[in-house]
């Protein structure tokens, strides 16, 4: 790959949701770090800080700042840390999502509380929104903000359940701000990527079978890449997508282009 060919050199970029070395979000960094840009990162608690910091410095880090993202407090100290450091931002990856582990196992109906609805809904969709709410007075005219999510927003899907429900959410949200932000020339757009072994993938009940099915019931016929998400969020945050925004690009290997499997 000839990542001096994406145009990304240059631009400040905030990583949000780097939790290890199997973090999507640490395959998108280094694409962008090999392709020229300059990053700042959050991680969520002291848990993740000695890891944030040794990635941060080999990854084009400038800084690296804690914030849990249920908190508005925390987002703006984040915005405001990256805001002092650069002035303005120049795109944003949120990378982000949670559910208690009794809510994505199961059948819904027995599943689902108000209270795993509520946190899984504000960590996995409104912290997008609150994100972008304050950071989006600091992006540059030409800007790109990109989210992650996973097609059991679309399709029920074993065991995701809530989770379905807030990537639902979420995608429409991508929506809405790409309406109008679009006229200030900040972009928004969403990846939903096929399954990949991480730790927030590993408290879905029965992953493992999620992981085999799309392996084997997809067009190109295996697994996708953190890679592959990664080279496509440095497309989706370089000048080379300026037309796109508002959308949801599957990085699936062609998953959802099918009703059911092709034997
Ligand atoms: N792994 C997959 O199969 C897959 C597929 C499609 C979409 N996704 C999405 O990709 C994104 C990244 O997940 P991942 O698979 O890389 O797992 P991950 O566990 O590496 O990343 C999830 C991140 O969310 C952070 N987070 C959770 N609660 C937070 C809070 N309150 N404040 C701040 N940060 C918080 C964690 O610290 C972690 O860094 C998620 O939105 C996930 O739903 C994952």
């Amino acid at each position: 790959m000839d990542y001096n060919s994406i145009m990304v050199e240059g631009k400040k970029i905030l990583v949000v949701g780097l939790a290890n070395k199997y973090s999507i979000a640490a395959a998108i960094s280094s694409v962008l770090h090999k392709s020229g840009a300059t990053l700042g990162f959050s991680y969520q608690n002291e848990r993740f800080e000695k890891f944030i910091n040794e990635f941060s410095n080999a990854n084009g880090g400038d800084f690296t700042q804690v914030c849990d993202l249920a908190s508005d407090a925390d987002i703006k100290k984040l915005i405001s840390t990256a805001v002092s450091k650069w002035g303005k931002i120049d795109g944003i990856v949120h990378s982000v999502g949670f559910a208690p582990a009794d809510q994505i196992s199961g059948n819904i109906e027995e599943a689902i509380t108000r209270e795993g609805f509520q946190i899984t809904h504000d960590v996995s969709s409104y912290s997008f929104s609150g994100l972008v709410k304050e950071a989006y007075p600091h992006m540059s005219e030409n800007s790109s903000v990109i989210t992650l999510t996973y097609i059991g927003s679309q399709e029920a899907t074993p065991n995701y359940n809530v989770m379905g429900m807030a990537k639902a959410s979420l995608e429409a949200s991508v929506r809405y701000f790409a309406a109008t932000l679009g006229a200030k020339g900040i972009r928004v757009n969403s990846i939903s990527a096929g399954p990949i072994k991480t730790l927030a993938a590993s408290g879905i009940k029965g992953f493992k079978s999620m992981l085999n099915k799309h392996g084997t019931n997809t067009p190109l016929a295996r697994n996708i890449t953190s890679e592959e998400v990664g080279n496509t969020a440095a497309f989706l945050l370089s000048d080379m997508s300026s037309g796109i925004t508002g959308q949801t690009i599957y990085v699936d290997g062609g998953y959802n282009i099918q009703a059911t499997s092709f034997d």
